[in-house]
């Protein structure tokens, strides 16, 4: 994209979310979809300096340990896929979704927590917890080599947070037909599950994710034959124990580029709902597409990244609250 035309789609953009914002007054606010009234100026004069403490604090973290930019990324998709983007997934209770078996790989809460306490210093009771993960996982993105997008900011932090709901997320043994039905239900659609699956190009997967593939697919006792041989042999070595890891894309596993689709072309996809994006005729021809044209894909990834911050998000005025720690619902 030209520097021109950046300006130009983010002017649009801010035209139209300030004109939504002014309308408020005249208009129902119930007219207006919930995201509607998120803006990329939210905070201007309320906390002008909350994208760059988040900037800078993800930025500090990244450097003690890389592997933390790839964990806050699945939080936000867990946080948005269940009651939509709420900071639900940070409530620490004993019956929340943060406490099951689902979300026992997640990791990376304590940047968020950091993150918070900065910003509650500087500007006290503003910027919720879903904000500042969404602004997270942008920049974790981009630390890994991805693309940069603007994140529009005002979500508010929801007070519910459910355990039996975790279980809703795919885990990595879906068909393609149960991803589709499950992204369709957020709003997001094949395009944006063949990109948002991209974000496998980085990170690392407990081995119990995908033990079947390996040994016992289908209940054949035999290997999954959508795998590469040797890559076959490679996950064998490399899995003693059900919690070791594997890097999700094998070729270049820190960087965030398309290689997580050239390598589905080689049957070199770490779980089966990787490699089912391949072999799937709804979903094949994107990944195709994705795989060679780098450009197409960090575009549509970032596309489709704020779609996913968009899922249900709480803006109405009695909807939510502004958590100050968020661990916890703010005392009533
Ligand atoms: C399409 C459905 C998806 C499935 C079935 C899925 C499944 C998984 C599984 C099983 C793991 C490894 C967990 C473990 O350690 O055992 C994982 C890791 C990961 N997922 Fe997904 N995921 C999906 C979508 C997404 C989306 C939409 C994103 C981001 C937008 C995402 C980002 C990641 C990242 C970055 C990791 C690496 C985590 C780390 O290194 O700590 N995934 N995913
Ligand atoms: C979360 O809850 C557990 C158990 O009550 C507690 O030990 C832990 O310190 C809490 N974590 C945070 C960050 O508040
Ligand atoms: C896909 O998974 C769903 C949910 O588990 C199941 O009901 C359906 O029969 C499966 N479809 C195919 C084609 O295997």
């Amino acid at each position: 994209m030209k520097p021109r035309y950046v300006s130009v789609v983010l002017l649009l953009i801010t035209t139209c979310c300030l004109e939504a914002e002014a309308n408020l007054g005249k208009k129902s606010v119930n007219s207006f979809p919930p995201e509607a009234l998120l803006s990329t100026g939210h905070y201007h004069t309320t906390c002008p300096d909350a994208e760059a403490i988040i900037n800078q604090k993800v930025t500090a973290w990244f450097k003690k340990d890389p592997t933390l930019a790839p964990a806050i990324i699945p939080l936000h998709f867990h946080d948005c896929a269940v009651r939509g983007c709420d900071a639900s997934i940070l409530l620490n209770h004993t019956n929340g979704e943060r406490a099951t078996h689902e979300s026992r790989t997640l990791r990376g809460f304590q940047v968020i927590d950091d993150i918070k306490a900065e910003v509650e210093r500087k500007c006290p009771k503003t910027v919720s917890c879903a904000d500042i993960l969404t602004a997270a996982a942008r920049d974790a993105t981009i630390l890994a080599g991805g693309p940069f997008w603007e994140v529009p900011f005002g979500r508010k932090d929801g007070r519910i947070s459910i355990a039996r709901e975790a279980s809703l997320v795919p885990q990595g043994h879906e068909n393609i037909t149960a991803l589709l039905h499950f992204f369709q239900e957020l709003g997001l659609d094949i395009l944006d599950l063949v990109s948002l699956s991209g974000s496998h190009t980085i990170g690392r997967s407990t081995c119990n994710s995908f033990m079947n593939r390996v040994y016992n697919f289908n209940g054949t006792g035999k290997p999954d034959p959508s795998l590469n041989v040797y890559y076959l042999k490679m996950l064998k070595r490399r899995c003693k124990r059900e919690t070791d890891l594997v890097h999700l894309d094998a070729i270049t596993p820190r960087t965030f580029d398309n290689v997580y689709y050239t390598n589905l072309l080689r049957k070199v996809g770490l779980l089966s709902t990787d490699q089912l994006l391949y072999s799937d005729s709804r979903t094949g021809p994107f990944v195709q597409a994705f795989a060679t044209q780098p450009f197409l894909f960090s575009s549509q990834f970032a596309a489709s990244m704020v779609k996913l911050g968009n899922v249900h998000v709480l803006t109405r005025p009695h909807e939510g609250e502004i958590r100050t720690n968020c661990n916890y619902v703010n005392p009533v």
